[in-house]
């Protein structure tokens, strides 16, 4: 069966869009299948970056449909604005672009709602992107104040249902803070039914397309958004996404079987980064974390907040590698490395004087981790203009072994910068 898959394997931010980017030329449709636009997918070529969101990023490349599945949260105004933003660019891809009717729909009271509780938790914030996917998650999975984009394009319906809902929200957002803002249904259902009228021709049963598409032999990538880090299942709970964002969540997100995958590919920052709240075992709160942020341009796509860095952390990894079933890893970053003496790797954990490879199931022992590390040799070289691996420097070529063997799996490629030309294929080396 012909379909690959791209996750990332840490916090997010992994270099998610340079992979799926770079595998699009050998695709025909290009899906996202949960998350919404709390990611941020970044893409260099011919001189030009793109940072895409909610939108697959397939949809760069004219040859490809694009595809948001049943499992993505979406926003109507941001996904517009960011095709306007693409239009305006030159990129005529409105036509290429399809949406599940099944998807829900991210609304004016999910924001709010998110912006009240995330002050609720003070100091124990989890430090959301502030775009209302939890929020709107939680409305899903419990079935009631839910609207779909089904729903949106019929505005009866969707007028009928923020009715309904924005009575009871007001009331919670009240008692949240009575001072707030307040919601106003008219205003919500003209607004949102401008945005249903554009996006109307878009929306389809994606899950029978992709379906019908797999039987036909054409070629499906799946993006995927956030880090298995991040999985609401066996992420960091709470400090997490509200979606599957491991491999886990394909099969759900999109209506495809999970045995059409042929094959997994996991990406890996050459070191690690988190944005928002949660434990970090190999975090670097000093100058070396500083010069890594610096090197890597660690400030999010989405938030521009400055993300927090350390050592890679192979146990974490492994982890994901496994929960996934990851057939190989691209190794992202590597360029970011250059110029350190040493590097260290985290190999393992200990945890109240017990040492572990096991990644812990508790956020609270996860926070107890010291992290094991293996010191390797730095290299001095600049390596971003490299694109056969023997020409490495022999301390990269080194490190990139060592770092397959830690989390068990070939590595599929190496990128030493952000064009897509700085690629290094290795074929499951
Ligand atoms: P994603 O969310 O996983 O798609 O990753 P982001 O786009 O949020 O963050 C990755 C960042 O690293 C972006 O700014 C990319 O342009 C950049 N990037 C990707 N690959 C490389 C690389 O190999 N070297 C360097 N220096 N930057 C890279
Ligand atoms: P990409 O796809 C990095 C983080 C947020 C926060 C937590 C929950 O670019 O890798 P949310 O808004 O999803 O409820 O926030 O998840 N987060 C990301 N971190 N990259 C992302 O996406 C992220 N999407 C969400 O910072 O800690
Ligand atoms: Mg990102």
């Amino acid at each position: 069966m012909p379909a690959t898959s791209v996750i990332g394997l840490q916090w997010g931010d992994e270099a998610k869009g340079k992979v799926v980017d770079l595998l699009t030329e050998n695709h025909d449709i290009v899906i996202r299948y949960q998350g919404g636009n709390n990611a941020g997918h970044t893409v260099r070529f011919n001189g030009r970056t793109y940072k895409l969101s909610l939108l697959p990023t397939g949809i760069l490349q004219g040859h490809v449909k694009s595809v948001i599945a049943p499992g993505v949260v979406v926003n109507p105004k941001a996904v517009l604005q960011e095709l306007d933003g693409l239009i305006a660019g030159g990129q005529d891809c409105a036509n290429r672009l399809m949406i599940s009717d099944r998807a829900h729909v991210i609304c004016p009271w999910h924001l709010l709602e998110e912006a009240a509780f995330e002050k609720t938790r003070g100091g124990s914030a989890i430090g959301t992107t502030m775009r209302g996917i939890g929020t709107c998650y939680r409305e899903k999975v419990g079935r009631f104040h839910a609207i779909r984009i089904g729903d949106l394009i019929h505005r009866d319906i969707f007028a009928a249902k923020v009715r309904e809902i924005v009575p009871m929200k007001q009331l919670l957002l009240d008692a949240l803070d009575p001072e707030g803002p307040k919601l106003n249904s008219d205003q919500i259902i003209e607004e949102y039914s401008a945005c249903a009228d554009r996006l109307r021709p878009m929306v389809a049963d994606t899950t029978a397309f992709l379906l019908d598409a797999l039987e036909q032999g054409r070629r499906l990538l799946f993006e995927g958004a956030q880090g298995s880090l991040l999985d609401i299942d066996h992420g960091t709970f709470p400090y997490v996404t509200s979606s599957n964002s491991s491999g886990c969540g394909i099969h759900s997100g999109s209506g495809i079987p999970e045995r059409a995958i042929e094959k997994m590919i996991g990406v890996v920052k050459a070191y690690t980064t988190r944005v928002g709240g949660g434990p970090f075992p190999t975090e670097l709160d000093n100058e070396i974390g500083e010069r890594i942020r610096k090197a890597g341009n660690e400030y999010g796509t989405v938030t521009g907040r400055p993300r927090r860095c350390g050592w890679l952390d192979t146990v974490a990894t492994r982890y994901s590698a496994r929960i996934s079933g990851v057939d190989s890893i691209a190794i992202a970053l590597l360029d970011v490395l250059s110029g350190f003496d040493e590097l260290l790797i985290c190999e393992a954990y200990e945890i109240n004087g017990k040492v572990t490879r096991d990644f812990p199931s508790r956020c609270e022992d996860l926070a107890l981790a010291r992290p094991v590390l293996r010191r390797v040799e730095g290299w001095s070289e600049d390596i971003s203009g490299i694109t056969d691996f023997s020409k490495l420097p022999a301390a990269a070529q080194e490190y990139v072994r060592t770092v397959s063997t830690l989390v068990g799996r070939p590595v599929e490629l190496v990128s030493v910068g952000p064009d897509r030309a700085q690629t290094i294929m290795l074929n499951c080396r």
